[in-house]
């Protein structure tokens, strides 16, 4: 039987998904992280694999199965996951979804004990680089860039000044506020030079399978 006719539109196109928190160590035992499922990065690697992409998903720490037809790169902290983009490019579109942590510490080898600090360590942080940002600029950027900003309050105008502050095509904008974190419903605000369309609460696969179709219509 002949095959729904989206179903190999995206044949070709070379796309990376960051998903996930980043870890960063503290010590061997303790790290910084941001919450995150990976549930909604996941599931657009999914539905562009399904409409016949290339997706290469750079994976912070997550449980998780790969979805299908997905190439999955395995990170923990900031670094690596930068890294493991700018190996993968060139890339058609590149889709930012991880939870990154905003700040690195310097780990200890081994295990600080409560004790010997006199109070509390000192963690002596360290700005990590923004991915999405370097993505802008770097001379391989991808076609379309879409960042996502996780907000609990003024998500639009939130995520308006990082889509301009980053120089990314599009802010997927993610409100926070209600029970979205690590459930499987999202409410998202989708901004790009042309405005703001916000989308009804509903469930993250259907926000992924949406999204996917709006990046047909951009790329193809
Ligand atoms: N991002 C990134 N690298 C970082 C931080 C963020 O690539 N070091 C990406 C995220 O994956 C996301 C977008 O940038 O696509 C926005 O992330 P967010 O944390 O909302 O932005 P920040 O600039 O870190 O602002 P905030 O102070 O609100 O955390
Ligand atoms: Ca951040």
């Amino acid at each position: 039987s002949a095959a729904p006719k989206r179903s190999q539109s995206l044949a070709g196109k070379r796309i990376v998904i960051t998903a996930g928190p980043t870890h960063e160590p503290i010590d061997p035992v303790r790290y910084i992280a941001n919450r995150s499922s990976g549930r909604q990065g996941y599931a657009i690697a999914g539905a562009l694999a399904r409409l016949g992409a290339d997706v290469e998903l750079i994976s912070g720490p997550v449980s998780l199965e790969t979805p299908r037809g997905v190439k999955r790169i395995d990170v923990e902290t900031a670094l690596e996951m930068e890294a493991a983009v700018n190996r993968t490019l060139p890339a058609d579109v590149a889709i930012l979804v991880a939870a990154v942590a905003d700040w690195r510490a310097e780990a200890s080898p081994r295990k600080i004990k409560k004790g010997e600090t006199g109070g509390p360590p000192e963690l002596n942080l360290t700005e990590n680089p923004d991915i999405l940002a370097g993505l802008a600029t770097h001379d391989q950027r991808p076609a379309l860039l879409i960042g996502f900003a996780a907000e609990t309050d003024k998500v639009v105008g939130h995520a308006k000044a990082k889509l301009d502050r980053k120089g990314c095509d599009w802010i997927v904008a993610n409100d926070v506020s209600g029970d979205v974190m690590g459930g499987t419903e999202n409410s998202i605000h989708l901004i790009t030079a042309n405005g703001v369309e916000s989308w009804e609460q509903m469930p993250k696969r259907e926000v992924a399978r949406r999204l996917a179709e709006r990046i047909v219509d951009a790329i193809v």
